[in-house]
């Protein structure tokens, strides 16, 4: 069935960091409309799409109301015919000149319309009439790094993930109860505690990484013997917003330490063994497709090794990466790709090929819980949302709601 654009149209609003981003809404020749605000990272990787146009915000809203003029009286019956249109309307290979913020606020704003013109849920729309299967949340619940001025832990994020949890609702709210614990246990054991948290609702410590480790551990231990859920415990180095490529060392900012790549690696590994972790995101920047086989083959497949600034949601570096094994995970984020279709794609390529998938938030988020369907649309294995704040709420409030309506599979298996 084919739905009709009447109208397309741009407000410009704010981040959960206050930055500016555009509300995007289509509305159909019936007047139904859907709407989509994108994200942002505080990091960009290089390879990912610019988010905004050349002059900016303005530019942005300014592509909008092309739009308008390009979109009037388009009918479309899929996804990637909205998208097809959507790269011819930017005229390039990457969505440089319209930007990431207009081209996903566009392609996620035809996914709501259009499924609330056929009355179905988006997930449906974007992927047929599959039975929902759920993602593993996995939180992050103690942070570090550029979401926290590098005066908290060296570490970007040090995430939790329940393993055995037979529901999405057991799932999420066991997650909720670590990060509770964790407040709890910062502010016996961390004196300059404030219950301070980061961008993504993480919390902040003045501890040492290795405190912060036995604290998440602990938390874990703790909720496992209250509610029966266990835990896996993963990191997100973020390697490429601390590798300085001129003298191509890795820079610690809060412990003083620089590593050069072999020490990285070391590094990494030893951070693995030591703490039990299972699960490791961006060790290596976002060129080192070598080093990550490297890892992959000193760890092995136990751990998940995954690549986010890497792979950057693009099919011919995930192509990449599978031929050199590097890792064998990939962060899907909407944004770095600009359009929702190439974002499928991307996550059917990692899959096709063994590597698990991860679809993930931004550190700037808004208020759509839209990602949520792009997670069941793509059967991921892993849903990378932090578990507080509304902005990312929303999103996990998306997962219980259709959880309750249509039943669905239960929770991924990643082992
Ligand atoms: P970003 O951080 O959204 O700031 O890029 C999230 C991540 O590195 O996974
Ligand atoms: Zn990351």
């Amino acid at each position: 069935m084919e739905v009709r654009v009447r109208r397309v149209e741009g407000h410009i609003i704010y981040d959960s960091r206050g930055r500016p981003t555009i509300e995007v809404s289509l509305t159909s020749e019936n007047g139904v409309k859907g709407r989509f605000a994108s994200p942002s990272g505080a990091s960009v990787g290089r390879y990912e799409v610019p988010p905004l146009p050349k002059d900016g915000i303005l530019g942005a809203k300014k592509m909008v109301d092309e739009a308008n003029k390009f979109f009037h009286n388009f009918s479309f019956s899929s996804q990637t015919e909205f998208d097809d249109a959507l790269r011819r309307f930017d005229g390039g290979v990457r969505f440089e000149r319209i930007g990431s913020v207009v081209s996903l606020g566009l392609s996620f704003a035809a996914a709501d319309m259009a499924s609330k013109e056929l009355n179905k849920p988006m997930f449906r729309w974007l992927a047929g009439d599959l039975e929902p299967v759920f993602p593993v949340p996995l939180c992050n619940v103690l942070g570090g790094g550029k979401h926290a001025l590098n005066r908290s832990i060296d570490i970007q994020e040090i995430l939790v993930f329940p393993l055995n949890a037979r529901s999405y609702r057991d799932a999420y709210t066991s997650v909720v109860e670590v990060h509770k614990m964790i407040s709890k246990l910062l502010a016996e054991r961390d004196m300059f505690f404030t219950g301070g948290r980061n961008d993504e609702g993480a919390w902040v410590t003045t501890l040492t990484d290795e405190e912060a480790f036995n604290v998440v551990w602990d938390a874990v231990d703790r909720v496992r013997s209250e509610v029966g859920v266990k835990f896996g415990v993963g990191i997100d180095m973020a390697a490429s917003s601390i590798w300085d490529a001129e003298s191509k060392v890795y820079v610690y900012r809060r412990s003083g330490i620089s590593r050069d790549r072999e020490e990285q690696i070391e590094y990494v590994v030893e951070l693995v063994k030591k703490h039990n972790l299972m699960y490791v995101e961006d060790p290596l920047h976002e060129d080192d497709f070598p080093g990550f086989s490297y890892i992959r083959r000193r760890l092995g497949d136990r751990v998940l090794i995954v690549g986010d600034d890497l792979y950057v949601t693009n099919v011919s570096r995930i192509k990449l990466g599978v031929n050199e094994r590097s890792g064998n995970g990939v962060i899907i984020k909407p944004n770095q790709v600009g359009n929702v279709s190439s974002a499928i794609e991307a996550a059917k390529t990692a899959s096709e090929n063994k590597f698990k998938v991860v679809v993930s938030h931004r550190s700037g988020e808004t208020h759509y819980p839209h990602l949520a369907h792009l997670a069941l649309a793509v059967e991921a294995d892993m849903f990378k949302v932090s578990p507080v704040y509304g902005e990312r709420v929303i999103k996990h409030n998306e997962l219980l709601l259709i959880e309750d309506l249509y039943g669905g599979k239960g929770v991924k298996r990643i082992w």
